[in-house]
C-alpha cells in the first residue's frame, strides 16, 4: 500500500472516531438532560397532589420514580467529554461538577439520594401533610446542587 493511501485511511479513522466520541458525549448529555425532565415531572406530580387532591397511588409511583433515579448514579453521565455540547440544548452543567476532587458534589448528590429515599418512605404512608413537607426537603436539595453546579442562564 502507498504511504498516501495508509495516510488517508488513517485520517478516515480518526474523523470516524471523533464522529462517534461526538455522539457519545451528545447522548450522554440528552441522558442526563431527560433524567432531570422525568425527575422534575415527577416533582411536578406530587406537587400538585398536595396542593389538591391528594391521590396516595399516584405520589408513591412519583416518589418511586425519583427515587430510583436519585440512587441511579446519575454521576457517571458526567464523563470526561460532556463539559461542552448539545444534548437536547446546550449543557447547564457548570465546570465545576466535572472536577473529581470537588467534595460538594458528592454531598449535596448524597443529600438528594436521602431526601429521595425518605419521600418514597413517606409516601408510601399517604399522609398528605408528610408528603408536603418531605417533598420540600426533597427540592432544597435540588436547589442546592442547581445553585453551585448549574448554570442559570442555560437551563429551560
Ligand atoms: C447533584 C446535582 C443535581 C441535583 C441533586 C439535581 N439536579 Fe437538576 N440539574 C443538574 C445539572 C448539572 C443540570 C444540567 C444538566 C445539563 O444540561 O447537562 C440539571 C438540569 C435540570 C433540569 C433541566 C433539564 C433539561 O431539560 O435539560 C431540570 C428540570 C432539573 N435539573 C430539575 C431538578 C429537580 C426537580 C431536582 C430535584 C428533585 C434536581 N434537578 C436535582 C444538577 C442537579
Amino acid at each position: 500500500m502507498k504511504l498516501k493511501q495508509l495516510a488517508l485511511i488513517s485520517l478516515g479513522l480518526m474523523a470516524a472516531t471523533a464522529s462517534f466520541a461526538q455522539q457519545k458525549a451528545e447522548d450522554l448529555i440528552k441522558t442526563r438532560q431527560g433524567a432531570y425532565k422525568v425527575i422534575s415531572w415527577n416533582v411536578g406530580r406530587i406537587k400538585a397532589n398536595v396542593d389538591g387532591q391528594f391521590n396516595k397511588d399516584e405520589v408513591l409511583k412519583a416518589a418511586t420514580a425519583i427515587q430510583a433515579l436519585a440512587n441511579a448514579g446519575l454521576g457517571a453521565l458526567y464523563a470526561p467529554g460532556t463539559e461542552k455540547g448539545v444534548g437536547y440544548h446546550e449543557t447547564a452543567a457548570k465546570p465545576e461538577i466535572f472536577d473529581p476532587n470537588n467534595k460538594k458534589i458528592g454531598e449535596v448528590a448524597g443529600n438528594f439520594g436521602k431526601e429521595a429515599n425518605e419521600l418514597a418512605k413517606v409516601a408510601a404512608t399517604g399522609n398528605k401533610a408528610a408528603v408536603k413537607v418531605q417533598l420540600g426537603k426533597l427540592q432544597q436539595t435540588c436547589k442546592a446542587c442547581h445553585d453551585d453546579f448549574r448554570q442559570e442562564d442555560h437551563h429551560h
